[in-house]
């Protein structure tokens, strides 16, 4: 049996990655250490409920006493780290919180594996164990026209969300380059699909389109984003923590790339048809104040990942972007639950000055 030590998967990418290896292998179990933030969501799990696969625990990945624990209780495979504060907006608003989680957590769980894994006497480590950090192509900063992002591009991140991963990434580098820790780095882009928090881009346009409400559209629109539907994610994951080279980074897209307003447009033009319901239309766009330092373009070449462990992504934005709509309109009782209280409080005050 292998054992999967993940972090954050009552998240948007996590419960997905949960979803995907309970579904594909027997013969694992995933032990789920998350905090359940604003962003995490243990309804999206419910169905794994009476899955003794499944074990939930909840708990800070800061938390130096419970991972050490936990990697002791249950001798982990692997440990992959999805755990993140995840928003640009909010990191704008309040980046600290951003250094504990991103940049400490990270240091911690690397520290306690290291602990568990690492016989400093004889500079071993023991056989068969890997930790597989997940984070962004936002590390890489933006681009302009030309080009695309790969493995070797410099770190230049602008945000502090980005900057926190980018810091975390250097730490995991580290705890490779000098101690021999099998690890990996991924670094994906935007993501979108089912489960996803409405403060991101596609489900944020998504409510509000239903809703008759505006679409804050920041600056012209014309920001790129690589957009990935996030099963190929999970799947690329699954195939670096098993396969991928001991040291390496990944980079994780696919030549997806759309400007926002193209993004926010197609879920117009999609949910007005499926509701039939005219008064979703353009006329709700409202470009408002840009985000501060906002990154122009972000495109991933993914070459490096497809010509080591055959990854592509299979799925085109026309087929994902379709199966995400029709996924938040059969389950708009989700999107009511976690757009009530506190959602309310977050976007009143973040779009307040727009
Ligand atoms: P998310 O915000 O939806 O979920 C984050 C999860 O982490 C939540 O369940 C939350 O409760 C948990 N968490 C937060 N702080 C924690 C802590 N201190 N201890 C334990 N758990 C904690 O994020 P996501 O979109 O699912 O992203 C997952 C990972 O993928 C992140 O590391 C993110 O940086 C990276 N990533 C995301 C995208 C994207 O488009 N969403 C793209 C590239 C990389
Ligand atoms: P987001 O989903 O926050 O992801 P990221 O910042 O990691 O790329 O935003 C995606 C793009 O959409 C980004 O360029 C900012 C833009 N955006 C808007 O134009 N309006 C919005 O209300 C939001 C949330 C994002």
């Amino acid at each position: 049996m292998t054992t999967y030590l993940t972090t954050g998967c009552a998240g948007f990418i996590g419960t997905t990655f949960v979803h995907y290896m309970l579904s594909r292998y027997t013969d694992i179990r995933i032990i789920n250490l998350d905090a359940l933030t604003y962003a995490g969501n243990l309804e999206n799990l419910k169905d794994l409920e009476d899955d003794p696969r499944h074990i939930f625990v909840h708990g800070n990945i800061c938390d130096k006493e419970l991972v050490a624990k936990l990697i002791a209780d249950y001798d982990p495979d692997y440990i992959i780290n999805f755990a993140a504060e995840s928003h640009v907006d909010r990191s704008i608003a309040n980046p600290e919180i951003f250094v504990t989680t991103n940049v400490m957590g990270t240091v911690n769980l690397l520290q306690r594996a290291k602990e568990a894994w690492y016989d400093a006497g004889q500079k071993t480590w023991k056989s068969g164990k890997k930790y597989v950090q997940v984070s962004t192509d936002e590390v890489y900063g933006a681009l302009g026209a030309e080009g695309f992002f790969t493995e070797t591009t410099p770190i230049n991140p602008h945000s502090p969300y980005s900057s926190s991963k980018a810091s975390a990434d250097h730490f995991v580098k580290a705890f490779h380059d000098t101690y021999g820790m099998p690890v990996n780095i991924t670094r994906c882009s935007n993501n979108y699909g089912h489960f996803q928090f409405p403060e991101k881009l596609i489900p944020l346009m998504i409510n509000n389109a239903k809703n008759h409400k505006q679409l804050p559209v920041y600056g012209d629109g014309m920001q790129i984003r690589d957009w990935l539907y996030v099963e190929d994610h999970c799947k690329a994951i699954d195939m670096v923590a098993t396969a991928g080279r001991v040291g390496e980074v990944y980079n994780i897209g696919g030549h997806n790339e759309r400007p926002n307003i193209f993004i926010v447009k197609t879920i117009i033009h999609q949910l007005s048809e499926r509701l039939h319901d005219p008064e979703i239309n353009e006329g709700l766009i409202k470009h408002v104040e840009d985000r501060l330092g906002h990154d122009r373009r972000y495109g991933i070449d993914p070459s490096k990942i497809k010509a080591d462990l055959g990854w592509y992504p299979e799925t085109t934005f026309e087929v994902g972007i379709v199966k995400t709509i029709d996924w938040y309109l059969d389950n708009q009782e989700w999107m009511e639950r976690v757009t009530s209280g506190e959602y309310q409080k977050y976007y009143a005050e973040m779009y307040k000055n727009r």
